[in-house]
């Protein structure tokens, strides 16, 4: 973890989304919503944007933000291409678009986390940019390919139970705006607001077809 200039980061706060929110006209498909794993269904924060069509929904930010303030978090995909703040960040890290997968930005209110226990199957670079987050790191037991292993959103409740108790806590790191954390892909993690409302954003990056590391 290595800590760059907090200015780089002074866009993208809480104060500075929730403005976004509601001077942006998100489709649906742009945020979704949820506390403790749960998502909410786009039709419990989104309206149709006619009365004729009800296929074509946007976020309600009234709506999306009531959500937030009852403990669910918000997270905004290709943010980078959404809000110029996070468009900016990207440019002053000088991050190669070319090589970037999704971008996120999460907004996550204090003490209930968005979601649960997982790992990802994309490196990722987590900024984070207002307030604090702390990281719960996990271990596998065994030293098994990672292809094997089974990913936890994609189980039924209770084995994804069951996968989570099979993992062993590494380490705990608190990330406070201006830091900055790489995970590879598998890494087991948890996340959580603590004290206060936060935002990060993450960057995943595509692994090029040639790498071995996308052999099956
Ligand atoms: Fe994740």
């Amino acid at each position: 973890m290595i800590g760059f200039d907090s200015k780089l980061a002074g866009g993208v706060t809480l104060e500075a989304f929730r403005k976004f929110l509601y001077s942006a006209d998100l489709d649906s498909s742009s945020v979704r919503i949820a506390r403790y794993g749960k998502g909410l269904d786009v039709e419990e924060y989104c309206v149709p944007r006619r009365l004729t069509d009800d296929t074509d929904m946007a976020v309600d930010s009234e709506l999306a933000w009531s959500f937030f303030e009852r403990g669910y978090s918000i997270v905004m995909g290709q943010a980078h291409e959404r809000w110029m703040a996070v468009s900016k960040l990207c440019d002053e890290l000088q991050l190669d678009r070319r090589q970037l997968g999704r971008v996120g930005v999460y907004v996550s209110p204090a003490g209930t986390p968005g979601w649960l226990t997982h790992y990802d199957s994309e490196d990722f670079l987590a900024i984070q940019t207002d307030g604090t987050k702390k990281w719960d790191l996990y271990t596998w037991p065994t030293d098994v390919p990672q292809r094997s292993l089974p990913k936890f959103y994609t189980l039924a409740e209770d084995q994804q139970e069951k996968a989570r108790n099979t993992v062993r806590k590494s380490a705990t790191v608190s990330l406070t705006s201006g830091h900055h954390l790489y995970l590879p892909a598998g890494t087991v993690h948890g996340v959580c607001t603590v004290d206060q409302p936060s935002v990060h954003v993450t960057f995943r990056f595509r692994i090029p077809k040639n790498n071995p590391r996308n052999g099956e």
